[in-house]
């Protein structure tokens, strides 16, 4: 019997460059509390969130898409052609098929590189980057591109007092390549499908079709609030140990913005010092879903706030429900 050849890959795998797309049209507080009987001053103190970008029709996944991954690819002095496979997180791309990252590898100007979408819903950027890290130290690819993108406001009912005010639109994408030092921790990941109707379609396509009801997202946030608060700083600090650090050692905390009071919350939990600089990116563009932790992430890099080598812990939660958490080494 013939033996067959086995993939081998690198012995490590980082970051090694993000971008973000932040659609133009700013959407404050002020726009959207009238159709939902709401005040900017409670949507300020129950979720942190001030305004968010809602994308123009120009803006599609696309374009969001291809915008954030020139970014990333820019910073990592990577060429779209040594790229060999594109893998896309979205929710929101309302086009069941073909994948949105097969047409994006190829306006990016890949060659034929592999081009998937995956459907983690909030925490899909997280499932991405250690899928990319394994295709990377397994063998089956040599550069990645991970992109995150949303266009919540497709999907978001502006009558909607539970929903109307958080969910947003952009893009983040991230390559990840191949490293001589560790740059990816081990991935700490899982799914309570029990609870998949706290954030939920509110119909399915078929009824959507029959009926002509539009399948926005709903959601019962009191329970998520709950569950993300207290549930995830646990999966965060097995995410810190998994990585063999410290909370004392870590440098910055990326989780996904999805409640200013969420992020507070994990970062009293876990006990993280006052020197992790934590990213607040909710404020200024509301909960992007799979979008907000690159997004965020690049705009700490940008102002400054992160740098170069040091470690940030991502922590993701959403829909499903699913969540992921890693520790990685800021490009
Ligand atoms: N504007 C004004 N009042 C509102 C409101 C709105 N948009 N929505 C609800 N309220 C009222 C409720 O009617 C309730 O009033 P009552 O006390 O008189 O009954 C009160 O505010 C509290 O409602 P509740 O739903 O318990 O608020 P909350 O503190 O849980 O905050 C969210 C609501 C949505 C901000 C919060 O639950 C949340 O962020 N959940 C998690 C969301 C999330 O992370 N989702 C994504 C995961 S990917």
């Amino acid at each position: 019997m013939a033996t067959i050849t086995d993939a081998t890959g690198a012995r490590h795998a980082r970051i090694l460059g993000v971008g973000g797309y932040r659609p133009s049209r700013v959407v404050p507080n002020a726009e959207i509390v009238d159709a939902i009987d709401s005040s900017d001053e409670w949507i300020r103190t129950r979720s942190g969130i001030v305004e968010r970008r809602w994308a123009t029709p120009e803006e599609t996944v696309q374009m969001m898409s291809v915008a954030a991954s020139r970014k990333a690819l820019d910073r990592a002095g990577i060429d779209a052609k040594q790229v060999d496979c594109v893998i896309v997180s979205t929710v929101s791309h309302l086009m069941q098929t073909p994948s949105v990252a097969a047409t994006i590898a190829d306006e990016l100007g890949t060659e034929h590189a592999a081009a998937f979408d995956i459907s983690a819903a909030c925490a899909g950027f997280c499932h991405g980057i250690s899928m990319a890290a394994d295709f990377i130290r397994g063998g089956s690819a040599r550069h990645v591109l991970v992109i995150g993108v949303e266009r919540l406001s497709d999907l978001t009912d502006v009558h909607d007092r539970g929903t109307a005010f958080i969910f947003a639109d952009g893009a983040g994408a991230a390559v990840v390549g191949p490293s001589d030092a560790p740059g990816i921790g081990p991935v700490v990941w899982g799914s309570e499908g029990d609870r998949a109707d706290l954030i939920t379609s509110k119909t399915d396509w078929p009824t959507a079709m029959e009926t002509g009801e539009t399948p926005y997202l709903a959601m019962n946030g009191n329970p998520v609030f709950r569950w993300a608060s207290f549930a995830m700083a646990k999966i965060g600090q097995e995410a810190l140990d998994r990585a063999g650090i410290t909370a004392d050692e870590l440098d910055c905390f990326v989780p996904h913005q999805a409640n200013m009071r969420i992020i507070d919350a994990l970062a009293r939990s876990m006990k993280l010092p006052e020197s992790v600089k934590i990213a607040r990116d909710i404020a200024e563009m509301g909960n992007t879903s799979a979008a907000s932790i690159p997004l965020a992430l690049d705009r700490m890099i940008e102002e400054g706030q992160a740098t170069s080598g040091e470690t940030a812990l991502f922590i993701a939660f959403g829909a499903g429900l699913v969540y992921a958490a890693q520790v990685v080494v800021v490009p």
